[in-house]
């Protein structure tokens, strides 16, 4: 990594058993750089909805460092049965947000450590809090290999095509997609990266072009409905984007708006890959068609920061998240190499323990 350039850090847990979680609230960017201190289990699950925390593996180590604050929580006032409460809490915390699966790989990892023997409650709290750090720990490492696999696939000149945030605040530090820009040009390759806006919410625009522009990644920034005429002026050699669920088969849940520029980049002959960690995989799930895709309220299309751009009271549909069929996937970029052709068993061969 090149050290001279700042990478973020999205999420942080502050003191020792009786610290909190801190976070930079991600609604608040470009704007304004704000970090917020979460105490209670309420505003984690509110930070995670709210999408001041969002990514799929920092939505995941978010709720680890949670079932934390809620054990410390839960002996500090008392509670008679500080396990169930936990548990109940880390319940709470898995309805937060349906579609990223690393908010329920996460606690399950959780899961063991506080069922674990709880007579003593400091040593209980202790290994609950390491298990938490390690899961950030090992997203952090799992960014770094995703780039150095992904960054191989780049030559020096590229440009490549992104959509929403996989960068270094939607996870540790470093990033899925962004990770392979990051370490092609710490490689000294030269780069230079489109940048979808991501409608609704512009996690394009407001996260990403602001994380390239911070680690002095040449950028520039398109409306999402200008993929199609950029591929066709062959401006894009290559795009990768993150993932938030992949199903045994290879299709990849991301954000709204994925599915389209797969289809576009298959039309155009550009390579589409996905870049995801293995935490990021449910080989439980057969096929695409069965990953949970989150529906948002439609104020997000209608009043979009502070001004209504639709009529009022009209009808709006809201799918956060699409599925980009495997077909579409020329390879999905993992920290444990690359995974193509995209296909069942070669995701078994990779991924599977
Ligand atoms: O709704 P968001 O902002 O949480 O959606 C995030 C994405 O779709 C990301 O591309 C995905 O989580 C991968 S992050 C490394």
């Amino acid at each position: 990594m090149n050290s001279s350039k700042s990478t973020v850090e999205t999420l942080s847990w502050v003191g020792d058993l009786d610290g909190h979680l801190r976070m930079i609230d991600q609604t608040q960017l470009p704007g304004e750089f704000l970090e917020i201190d979460c105490i209670e289990i309420q505003e984690v699950w509110d930070a995670i909805k709210q999408l001041k925390v969002r990514g799929a593996p920092a939505i995941g180590i978010a709720a680890a460092y949670g079932v934390c604050l809620a054990a410390k929580n839960a002996i500090q006032t008392g509670a008679q049965d500080p396990q169930q409460v936990t548990q109940e809490q880390a319940d709470y915390l898995a309805t937060s947000r349906p579609t990223a699966v690393n908010l329920f790989w996460a606690l399950n990892r959780m899961k063991p450590v506080i069922q674990s023997d709880a007579t003593d409650l400091a040593d209980w709290q202790r290994r609950l809090l390491a298990e938490a750090k390690e899961i950030h720990e090992e997203d952090r490492r799992m960014c770094h290999r995703i780039g150095e696999c992904g960054a191989a696939l780049l030559s020096d000149g590229d440009s490549v095509l992104t959509h929403c945030n996989a960068g270094g605040l939607a996870t540790a530090e470093y990033g899925t997609a962004l990770s392979v820009f990051f370490t092609a040009q710490d490689q000294g390759k030269s780069l230079h990266v489109f940048v979808d806006e991501t409608r609704p919410l512009l996690q394009g625009a407001r996260l990403t072009a602001w994380e390239l522009r911070q680690r002095e990644v040449n950028c520039t920034l398109i409306c999402d409905s200008m993929a199609a005429q950029v591929m066709k002026e062959g401006r894009v050699q290559a795009v990768i984007t993150g993932a938030d669920r992949i199903a045994a088969n290879g299709d990849s849940a991301n954000k709204i708006g994925t599915y389209s520029l797969a289809v576009l980049a298959k039309h155009h002959g550009v390579p589409f890959y996905i870049a995801a960690p293995t935490s990021t995989f449910d080989l439980d799930l057969e096929h695409g068609d069965q990953i949970p895709i989150e529906l948002r309220e439609s104020a997000e299309i209608t009043d979009g920061f502070g001004r209504s751009t639709a009529p009022s009271g009209v009808p709006v549909y809201n799918p956060a998240f699409d599925v980009t069929p495997s077909e579409l996937i020329r390879g999905i970029i993992t920290d444990r190499g690359l995974i193509d052709p995209v296909n069942a068993s070669r995701i078994q061969e990779v991924v599977a323990d």
